[in-house]
């Protein structure tokens, strides 16, 4: 299965991907954490994209395009693959489907995991990942046993940079501007889900798995 998994920041994308990837075993590529994965080993792409996600705005298509197309020709992606907050933009979702014609291949669906723009802040602003096993919680909605380690691993739970309150508000504001146009494009062909955000996340995964199953 072939599939791209959108959302405004904060939306679930992650911990769903999580439990899609677990179940159907297909890739998770997220191009927020390949860009995290670059900075933290100070590679150039790192330093590239970090003056970015500081600000909370998009990295540069061509940039993001290069990643994704050197990322959807390895040989684990002949079995499916997950993209996680790619496309962001209109241009980014035309390179793809380029780069999934020269592959000869084509998106089964594109599933927007919808969530009112208001509960947004509070999702970021309390959201913990495990520094060993990349986990992700929430303190209110999804807490670990304890605030500070991970109930999966016993890793240190940090929060990300790009979650503070300024960031978050920029990164809110840029996305809610791509997300429309980036949302009719893929409307007008068809590959279009709505899934319902607001739910308990196993709520919000069994509607996924519901619509999945659709594809064995
Ligand atoms: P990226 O890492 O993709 O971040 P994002 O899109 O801002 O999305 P998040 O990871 O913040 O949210 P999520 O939807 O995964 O939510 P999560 O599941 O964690 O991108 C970061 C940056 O990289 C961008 O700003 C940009 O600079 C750059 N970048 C990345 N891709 C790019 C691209 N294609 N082009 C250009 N630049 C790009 O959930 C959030 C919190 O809510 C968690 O605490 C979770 O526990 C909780 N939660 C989840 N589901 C529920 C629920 N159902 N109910 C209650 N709480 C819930
Ligand atoms: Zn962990």
């Amino acid at each position: 299965m072939n599939l791209v998994l959108m959302g405004l920041p904060g939306a679930g994308k992650g911990t769903q991907a999580e439990k899609i990837v677990e179940k159907y075993g297909i890739p998770h590529i997220s191009t927020g954490d390949m860009f995290r994965a670059a900075m933290k080993d100070e590679t150039e792409l790192g330093l590239k994209a970090k003056s970015f996600m500081d600000k909370g705005e998009l990295v540069p298509d061509e940039v993001t395009i290069g990643i994704v197309r050197e990322r959807l020709s390895k040989d684990d992606c002949e079995k499916g693959f997950l993209l996680d907050g790619f496309p962001r933009t209109v241009p980014q979702a035309e390179a793809l489907e380029s780069i999934l014609s020269d592959l000869v291949k084509k998106l089964d669906y594109v599933i927007n995991v919808q969530v009112d723009q208001e509960i947004l802040m509070e999702r970021l602003t309390g959201r913990r990942i495990c520094k060993s096993c990349g986990a992700t919680y929430h303190l209110v909605f999804n807490p670990p046993a304890n605030s500070e380690t991970c109930d999966r691993c016993g890793g240190e739970l940090y929060q990300r940079a790009d979650d503070n309150e300024a960031t978050v508000k920029n990164r809110l504001d840029v996305n809610i501007k791509q997300s429309q146009p980036l949302l009719d494009f893929y409307e007008s062909k068809g590959y279009l889900k709505n899934i319902n955000g607001q739910q308990d996340i196993s709520k919000v995964f069994s509607d996924l798995d519901e619509l999945l199953s659709t594809l064995k």
